[in-house]
């Protein structure tokens, strides 16, 4: 097995890979009352495609994957932005489970954390991953997981809550570094191109939510709980009658777990926020693949 720097044409390979295991834990881990997991979209997988090359592009010494002559087995995507490591996406195919492929090319991408004290990670529910991220260091923080339709006349009227765009990206950096002690700098463009970005800029508090294409919070970030709540509705106004997911809950966040049962979503305790040398920032919600 020979362990590599991801090429930008691996891409399609590594997506098939991740679209794959990922579906397969899901049926493995599946909760009765939730609707059956499905594989990616044709448009899901091009966004995955996408996001993916942009972190081939800025972090090359993050992304690796693991081959051998049947083809690629393994695959780790990860960032390093202002003395945070981040893991973005880790899968091994279903044939090479199991044999330590994940362990060889989570090892590579580790290597990208080197002079990054704080890590963070958006952990599945796969006991092997949460093995693996303990065993490198990672306190497992569970995380709650709301889902369902939101009631809609629950929904308050927002204040305080505009539209964003580009020229809010500083905002939004300045916002991170307050929170989460390290700006998402090159990936608020590349997050603001799929999903709609709301702010909040006023005396009271300042923060900023990407909304998901259908609704709910993408990655929300806030300089106090009552601005994080109004982003965080605002992002559930956009939904409509589909299911929407409030992903990556800690206990630590109050704010949004008051504001998600108010809206009627039921909660599910799933996942982990896997953090090194941090505790879980507040007011946030982490997205899973840009943290
Ligand atoms: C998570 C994943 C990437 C790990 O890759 P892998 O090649 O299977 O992992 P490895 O074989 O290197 O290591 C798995 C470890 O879990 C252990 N393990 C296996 N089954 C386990 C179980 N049911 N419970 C706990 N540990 C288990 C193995 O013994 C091994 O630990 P060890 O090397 O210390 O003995 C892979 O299983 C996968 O693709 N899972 C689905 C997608 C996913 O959840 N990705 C993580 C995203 S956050």
């Amino acid at each position: 097995m020979l362990v590599r720097p991801m090429r930008p044409d691996d891409l399609g390979a590594v997506e098939a890979i991740t679209d794959e295991a990922f579906h397969d834990l899901s049926v493995r881990t599946t909760i009765a009352d939730l609707p059956s997991p499905s594989r990616r979209s044709p448009e899901k997988s091009a966004t995955w495609r996408r996001r993916a090359a942009h972190l081939v592009r800025h972090d090359p010494g993050g992304c690796w994957v693991a081959e051998d002559d049947t083809g690629l087995l393994g695959i780790s995507l990860s960032s390093r932005r202002d003395g945070l490591w981040a893991l973005s996406s880790y899968a091994v195919t279903l044939r090479a489970q199991g044999k330590g492929v994940g362990t060889a090319v989570l090892d590579a991408a580790l290597g990208h954390s080197q002079g990054c004290l704080r890590g963070m990670i958006a952990s599945s529910p796969d006991p092997r991953a949460a093995r693996r991220y303990r065993l490198a260091g990672f306190t497992l923080h569970p995380t709650m997981t709301f889902t369902g339709r939101v009631e809609r006349a629950t929904l308050p009227v927002v204040e305080r809550v505009r539209d964003g765009s580009a020229t809010d990206f500083d905002l939004c950096d300045s916002v991170d570094r307050q929170v989460r002690g390290s700006a998402h700098s090159v990936d608020h463009a590349m997050i603001a191109a799929e999903c709609r970005l709301v702010v909040t800029d006023h005396t009271t508090g300042r923060g900023y939510c990407y909304v998901q294409p259908g609704g709910g919070p993408y990655l929300l970030a806030a300089t106090n709980r009552r601005t994080a709540q109004r982003l965080l509705w605002e992002s559930l106004a956009a939904a409509g009658e589909d299911s929407i997911d409030v992903d990556f809950v800690t206990a630590a966040q109050e704010w949004a777990v008051d504001v998600a049962l108010t809206a009627r979503l039921s909660v599910y305790n799933l996942k982990y926020l896997a953090l090194r040398n941090m505790k879980p920032p507040m007011p946030y919600l982490p997205s899973g693949f840009f943290l």
